[in-house]
């Protein structure tokens, strides 16, 4: 099978190299694509958020398979216009995206589905979301309503906080939501109709540095399981959040298909969504796909082709861990072009995914916030950990960021 995968990330990567080994993969090929993904893919110059120009080389590829990593192109239509053209495609259509691209729209399903989530106001106007913060008590989240690559969201302690965040935030529909103290989990599954097929839980790391202090990222790391988490658990989650949601969407006449990504907290009064993705994490994919012990593309296609069937999807046992090597002045300011050294020698010990890697005259050189993400798996968490920063250590560039506690945010998981 020829496929296409759309985006540039490290998640773009690892889905890549899952796919590129797969005994079914034909020619793979990815738009726009980075120099790791171009090692085991063709890569062709196409921006992700070009829907016209991506159903153009889906056509002209003639590929059987297009997956879409980032949540532009999906929220601007691509996998619609990929499938008006005939092409099996992963990944939700516009009407699906939206759980993603208005968060007002994802709380609305989600009372409509009955399914927990922490209490929010939308607000349209600088007045509606100030009596919110008064309705709320203050100790509340700012989120603007649309696609803020991470953004758009502001957690605060008091009102004057909550004031100044919707001053920050102003010029846009608004979500107010109360603040939920817990453990923020990740829950992926794939979806196609009402059937969500788990992927194992994992745990992404927010704020730049150990401890969740400094500003928020887009995500420094990710680890899987997650103590807490056992099957039966995480399919009871899924049957209580994605399946409602799924039914939900569909009594609207939307049938998603692709990858539904529950940010939830686990707090003391139970699981309360926080947001939906419509696509996989970036991080948490360069964690989780290395643990899935099946053909990913048969899983991939099966959801895109609407054949998947509720069932659970075998996982290997133990843990995996990825980490996230971020450039100097990340994440206000990233620095580009710090060359990059050691990836070879890491890549013995652990997988090396890029995120944002240029060449520049034979040289790798940064050219991204999120420069790599250094992924392994092994008997435990605390072993894929140590894998994970015995080979990151192999690894320099000028200003490198990382944090050095990916692995311990899985808890205690029973044997370690
Ligand atoms: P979101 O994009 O909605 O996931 O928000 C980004 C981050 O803000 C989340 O990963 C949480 O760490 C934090 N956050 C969002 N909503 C809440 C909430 N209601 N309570 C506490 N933290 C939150
Ligand atoms: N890991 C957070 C995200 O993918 O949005």
């Amino acid at each position: 099978m020829d496929v296409l995968i759309v985006g540039s990330g490290g998640r773009e990567h690892a889905l890549a190299a899952a796919i590129a080994g797969s005994p079914l993969c034909g020619a793979l090929h990815a738009a726009p694509g980075n120099p790791g993904i171009a090692a085991v893919a063709r890569c062709h110059p196409v921006a992700a958020a070009d829907v016209d120009g991506l159903v153009a080389l889906a056509h002209d590829l003639a590929v059987e398979l297009v997956v879409v990593g980032p949540e532009v192109a999906l929220v601007a239509g691509l996998a619609d216009a990929l499938r008006h053209a005939g092409i099996a495609t992963f990944g939700p259509g516009a009407a699906g995206a939206r759980l993603e691209g208005s968060k007002a729209f994802a709380k609305e399903v989600m009372l409509s589905a009955g399914v927990p989530t922490a209490r929010g106001l939308t607000a349209i106007t600088a007045e509606e979301a100030l009596a919110a913060i008064a309705t709320l008590g203050g100790r509340v989240v700012v989120k603007a309503d649309g696609l803020a690559a991470g953004k758009g969201v502001i957690v605060c302690d008091d009102t004057t906080q909550a004031e100044s965040a919707v001053a920050t935030l102003a010029g846009q529909p608004l979500v107010i939501e109360e603040r939920l103290d817990g453990v923020e989990v990740s829950l992926l599954a794939l979806c196609h109709g009402e059937v969500a097929v788990a992927l194992p839980p994992a745990r992404d790391a927010k704020p730049l540095f150990d401890d969740d202090q400094g500003p928020n990222t887009g995500g420094m790391g990710a680890c899987s399981p997650v103590a807490g988490l056992d099957a039966a658990t995480v399919d009871a989650l899924v049957a209580s959040i994605h399946v409602p949601v799924l039914r939900e969407l569909a009594r609207r006449g939307v049938s998603f298909s692709g990858c539904l990504y529950a940010g939830l907290m686990l707090t003391a009064d139970g699981p309360r969504v926080l947001e939906f993705n419509t696509r996989f994490g970036d991080p948490e994919t360069q964690a989780v796909v290395p643990r899935i012990a099946e053909d990913l593309l048969t899983v991939l296609h099966a959801t895109a082709v609407g054949t998947l069937e509720q069932r659970p999807l075998a996982v290997h046992p133990g843990g995996s861990v990825a980490v996230v090597l971020a450039a100097a002045g990340y994440p206000d300011t990233p620095r580009a072009g710090d060359e990059i050294t050691g990836v070879a020698d890491a890549a013995d010990l652990a997988d090396i995914y890029h995120a944002g890697t240029a060449l520049r005259n034979g040289r790798l050189v940064t050219a991204g916030g999120r420069v790599l993400a250094v992924s392994a798996v092994g008997p435990s968490v605390d072993d894929a950990g140590r894998t994970v920063y015995e080979a990151l250590a192999r690894i320099t560039f000028t200003g490198m960021q990382w944090r050095s506690d990916i692995a311990a945010r899985a808890g205690t998981l029973p044997g370690q």
